[in-house]
């Protein structure tokens, strides 16, 4: 099977968990990335059964409403059964790295709210220890220089993600070189650096289901 069809799979099974768990006249939150768009798709047959969407990106919104979903501003949402979104990693805790597309502040505040959070990806984002994939920081444009010396001084190297602002009007440093045993701690500890919108650590609030596509069948972890 090819990577695109390992995503499909899970996202197929994603619809199949919705349908199963989200209670008809429910709004479902719906990440960004390549996984998350094969998500959309596989929804689209749903949207009926649901008062709507909540997007954590502007590319999840033009999407959602491509199918014809009502998408929802999260402040009129009181609360959201399951979140699925896909992650650049995820470790056997269920720590995840999250922000290769960049939008990493919405997902963590849409993950917020949710009940659930279901994480969908192919075999390849499973790892041992997070870090291999460079950690997104979300970063205020003013303090970039300040938070990419914090963030060596932690060991990592940032490095500018070029030509790119987030959907929030701010930049991105990609973080190589972070070895990361504690997921939790080092969350904590870069949101802590004045000028960090968000990290890209899941950790404090990491997915709750995994459905992984190998290509002997998409397997449930929670
Ligand atoms: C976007 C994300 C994505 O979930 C992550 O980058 C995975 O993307 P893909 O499904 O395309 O592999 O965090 O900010």
């Amino acid at each position: 099977m090819t990577q695109d069809e390992l995503k499909q799979a899970v996202a197929q099974a994603a619809a199949d968990y919705v349908a199963q768990h989200a209670p008809a006249g429910s709004v479902i939150g719906v990440g960004t990335g390549s996984t998350a768009n094969f998500f959309i798709d596989a929804l689209a047959p749903l949207k009926s059964k649901y008062r709507g969407a909540v997007a954590s990106s502007e590319a999840t919104r033009k999407r959602l409403e491509g199918h014809g979903f009502a998408v929802l501003d999260l402040n009129d949402v009181d609360d959201i059964p399951v979140y699925v979104d896909g992650a650049d990693e995820i470790d056997r805790g269920m720590h995840m790295i999250k922000g290769g597309g960049g939008a990493l502040t919405r997902e963590k505040i849409v993950a917020a709210v949710a009940k659930t959070f279901v994480c969908i990806a192919d075999g390849s984002k499973l790892v041992e220890t997070l870090g291999k994939f460079p950690l997104p920081v979300e970063v205020i444009p003013m303090a970039r220089a300040h938070v990419a010396r914090e963030l060596a001084k932690l060991g990592g190297e940032p490095v500018l993600r070029q030509g790119f602002t987030t959907d929030n009007g701010n930049l991105i440093l990609d973080v190589k070189g972070m070895a990361i045993t504690d997921p939790v701690g080092l969350e904590t500890r870069i949101n802590q650096i004045t000028g960090v919108v968000t990290n890209g650590l899941f950790a404090v609030r990491g997915a709750n289901v995994l459905l992984l596509g190998t290509p002997e069948g998409v397997q449930t972890f929670a």
